[in-house]
This record gives C-alpha cells, sequence and structure tokens, in this order.
C-alpha cells in the first residue's frame, strides 16, 4: 500500500517564534518531513523570525541541530537536511516595535504571487501587534494566511478579544487555528469510519448507543512548563480544545461534504448543544484530580506541586459526564477523561453499545458482553471493533468477547505523518476543514467557562492521585454510579 504525495504550490512560511520550542521540535522538523516526501515546488522558502539577533547561517545552524534532535535516525537524511536549510532564512525583528520589519519586508518582495503563511508561534499576547505590524508593513497578498495555537484564550472574554483582535487584520477564511488532535491520523479515520461506510451510521445515536468514552492519559507530567501550566490546569490545556473536538466529531451530523463549512457548522451544532454543567452539578458531573509523588516512566517521579515549588488547587487530570441535547444523543453520557502521569499514554475514543434487548444462551457465565468500537489516536493507531463469538472448538456454546482488530502499523506500510505535516501543508492548500473557526472556539469556551466558574464557586478541590495510576477514586465513582466502568485499555 502506497501513499499519494501530491505537491503543493511554492510558498513561504515566515514563522513568528522562529527559534522557540514549538518551532524547534514540531514544525521544522514537519517541513523537513513534507520536503523529503517531495511535496514542495520551487521556489519555496521558510523564514525563522524572532527578536534574537542571528544570521542566516547562525539559524540554518539552528534547524539543522533541531533536525537531528527531533527527526528519528532512521527518518533523517543528510542531504535531504542540507537542502532543507538552504531554504532557510532569517529576520531579528520586534513584535511590538516597527525595529526589523522593513528587513521582512525587503525579503518578501517580489514574492507576492507565492502563498504566504504567517505562523504566530509566539504567546497570543503577542497575535495583536504581530497582525497590525504585517498590515501596516503592506504584507498581506491575495495569498496570505495566518496560522495561530493554543492557548486561544483562557476564558470566553479573552478568546472573544484574541478573535476580535485577529479579525481587525485578517478575514476569517485567511484564520488557520490549530489543534493538532485534528491532524491526527485515526482522527480523520473516524470521519472515514462513520461516513464512508455504511454500518455505523444507523446505529450511531441513542437507540443503539449506550454511551462514549474519550480518554486522552499522558504518562508525562509538566516538562518543564509549569509556569503556563499551573495558569491553565487540564480543563483548559486538553478538554476545551482536544477532548471537546473529538466529542464534536463522534457526535456530529454528517455534513453535507468535506467542505469546510459545512464540517464546521455541524461541529458547532454539537457545541451549542451542550448540557450546561455549573455550580448546581459539578460536583456529580466533574472530578478534578492532581498527582502527588509516585512512579512514572519506569522510575520515581516527584508530585505536581513539589515540581511547581508552591502550592495550587489546578488539576492534572479531569474527568467530565457531558451531555448533548439533541435528538440523537438524548440520554447518551459522554464521559471524557484525561491526565498526566498516567500509567501509559494512550488516546482512544470508546463508543459503547446498548447490550442486546435478550440473551438466549441462559446459563450465568454465558454473560453477553456489549459490543465495543475503539478508535485508538497513539501510540498504535488501531480501529478495533469487540463483538461476540463463540469460543472455537469443542466444550459446547460457551460465549467469548474478542476484538477484530485493524491495527494500522501491520496492516499498512505507510510512514504516519505527525499532525503538524499535515496541517501545515492544508494551510498551504487552503483548507481549513481541519481547522477551527472563530465561533467554535468561542462556543467550547461558553460551555466551559461555567465549569471554572463553578469550581471557584464552590471550592471544588482537585483530589490527590499517585503519579502513575489512573487518577483518583473519585473518577471512578463518577462512571460506577451510573453503572458502568472504564474502559480499560491493557
Ligand atoms: C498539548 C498540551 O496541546 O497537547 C500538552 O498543551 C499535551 O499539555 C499535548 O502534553 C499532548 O499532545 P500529544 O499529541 O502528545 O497527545
Amino acid at each position: 500500500m502506497s501513499s499519494q504525495i501530491i505537491p503543493v504550490d511554492p510558498f513561504d512560511y515566515i514563522v513568528f517564534g522562529g527559534t522557540g520550542d514549538l518551532a524547534e521540535r514540531k514544525l521544522l522538523p514537519a517541513l523537513y518531513h513534507r520536503q523529503a516526501a517531495g511535496q514542495f515546488s520551487e521556489p519555496t522558502r521558510i523564514i525563522g523570525a524572532s527578536r534574537s539577533e542571528k544570521s542566516q547561517e547562525e539559524y540554518q545552524a539552528f534547524a539543522m541541530a533541531a533536525l537531528k534532535e527531533h527527526i528519528k535516525p532512521k527518518e533523517f537524511d543528510q542531504a535531504e537536511a542540507d537542502k532543507f536549510v538552504q531554504r532557510l532564512d532569517y529576520v531579528a525583528l520586534d513584535a511590538k516595535s516597527d525595529k526589523g520589519w522593513d528587513i521582512l519586508v525587503e525579503k518578501l518582495k517580489g514574492s507576492e504571487e507565492r502563498v504566504r503563511a504567517f505562523y504566530m508561534a509566539v504567546g497570543p499576547s503577542l497575535f495583536g501587534d504581530i497582525s497590525e505590524n504585517i498590515r501596516q508593513h503592506g504584507l498581506i497578498t491575495d495569498k496570505t494566511r495566518v496560522v495561530v495555537e493554543k492557548p486561544l484564550g483562557r476564558d470566553l472574554a479573552s478568546a472573544r478579544e484574541l478573535n476580535d483582535t485577529i479579525a481587525k487584520v485578517f478575514k476569517e477564511e485567511q484564520v488557520f487555528r490549530i489543534d493538532h488532535y485534528l491532524g491526527k491520523e485515526t482522527v480523520q479515520n473516524l470521519m472515514a469510519l462513520r461516513f464512508a461506510n455504511v454500518l455505523y451510521e444507523p446505529l450511531w445515536n441513542s437507540a443503539h448507543i449506550d454511551h462514549v468514552q474519550i480518554n486522552v492519559s499522558e504518562s508525562v507530567g509538566l516538562e518543564g512548563r509549569a509556569g503556563y501550566y499551573d495558569n491553565a490546569g487540564a480543563l483548559r490545556d486538553m478538554v476545551q480544545n482536544h477532548l471537546v473536538q473529538l466529542m464534536c466529531l463522534v457526535a456530529m451530523e454528517p455534513p453535507a461534504s468535506m467542505d469546510a463549512e459545512n464540517v464546521r457548522d455541524e461541529k458547532l451544532k454539537v457545541l451549542r448543544s451542550l448540557k450546561r454543567i455549573d455550580a448546581g452539578n459539578t460536583d456529580k458531573l466533574t472530578v478534578r484530580g492532581q498527582y502527588k509523588a509516585g512512579a512514572s516512566d519506569g522510575g520515581p517521579v516527584s508530585g505536581y506541586l513539589d515540581e511547581l515549588g508552591k502550592p495550587s488547587n489546578i488539576e492534572t487530570y479531569v474527568a467530565i459526564k457531558a451531555e448533548i441535547s439533541n435528538w440523537r444523543w438524548n440520554g447518551v453520557p459522554f464521559y471524557l477523561r484525561t491526565g498526566k502521569r498516567m500509567p501509559n499514554r494512550v488516546s482512544e475514543i470508546v463508543i459503547n453499545f446498548k447490550a442486546v434487548p435478550h440473551s438466549i444462551f441462559g446459563a450465568a457465565d454465558q454473560v453477553v458482553h456489549a459490543n465495543q468500537l475503539v478508535i485508538r489516536l497513539q501510540p498504535d493507531e488501531a480501529v478495533q471493533q469487540w463483538i461476540m463469538i463463540k469460543d472455537p472448538g469443542p466444550g459446547g456454546m460457551r460465549l467469548r468477547h474478542v476484538p477484530l482488530d485493524m491495527s494500522f502499523a501491520e496492516n499498512f506500510d505507510v510512514r504516519h505523518p505527525d499532525a503538524y505535516e499535515r496541517l501545515l501543508l492544508d494551510v498551504i492548500r487552503n483548507n481549513q476543514t481541519l481547522f477551527m473557526r472563530g465561533d467554535e472556539v468561542e462556543a467550547a469556551w461558553e460551555w466551559i467557562d461555567p465549569i471554572l466558574t463553578a469550581w471557584e464557586q464552590t471550592g471544588q478541590l482537585a483530589q490527590t492521585y499517585t503519579a502513575g495510576t489512573s487518577g483518583p477514586s473519585q473518577a471512578i465513582g463518577l462512571i460506577e454510579r451510573d453503572g458502568r466502568t472504564w474502559y480499560d485499555n491493557d
């Protein structure tokens, strides 16, 4: 099975925050892979921009080091990397003043016909100044796009403000808001599974589905991001964007086409149908957790507060029972959970179908398990359909619960691109299907905001859990109270 590479038009990517962590770990390696796959047309340039003074050669050396560190050795090719850094340029400029912008203007002169993408790999407080400088320096062409990434606000008010700031300079169709989960291979497979097969859609509703679980567990802890994380917490960092987006893709109505507006309209309807969680029900519908010292990644690890160095009630784990008030999903809970310092890194969507209405198999040991569809996003992308079969061999009619297992690595011999590879080139292709529209981001905050307020009002505490375990015991209570259990991926 081979993958198909469709070259994109020549482009200039201008990366603000070009020497930062995101550029180093994700953006430069992703662009390298796309070049190696033969997807670039010439002349294509990548221009790093940031405050620090650097020559073009120094930036190329920085990029080469980034590639060597962040690309798997078997995927790294020195000649390819040499070719890649040759297309890099650098400008030292200041987001908040005029300094350096004329140099960028000079570098972009004559390339007005190319796609021009500005990537804001900087904190959101700089989006406004950078956008304004882009406008004032006449850098917006017909083919200009701008890419922004979370945190897209820390509540509804700040998200609106950010959208307004960007809208002063760019039209909505020029704005690409990244949620890198939407670029993951299996997330798109979810759409293929639902809308390219006749099997599932007739069952995809409250008549046949008992509940849905979305689990994004990470084994890592703070990873040196204490400053950011303690102002965010798992609800803002993971749920408001990644988990909510996954929930939308599971729950949305079939869009008329894969066209960006059609898909985003359907996701928006889901967001607007989410049942409000507030001070009246937050203790029943949400659990916050915070890890204490334990063992993870094969050794002892410190607790959150030790890493942070001060007291905090910020959650590193959250479990939520969400409900969607519409015809399709009435009475079907969506249990969301995500946490740091879990036993392992796994992201899964589990569709739990209803049990058969009546078992003809009689004996008490012949439990007929309900069907489950498991869509595993990572680490090993797979789709598993759990069904009941007769246990093979003699011994009478005994039943067994087994998965029809579609592991992508085993079945397809293709390299799985990182989410950023797909998304960065979708910007060049001008395809917004996998990006969030401004109103979607705001609608997600509209659901999250009352939860944050409720936690504050009620003083809901983050319950401790030992690092390397599956979260606080209260999270087990959250689902078991409803007579259900968390899907166990072991
Ligand atoms: C980021 C969060 O958006 O997603 C991080 O800020 C988290 O805290 C990361 O670790 C998880 O992404 P992935 O692709 O590794 O699952």
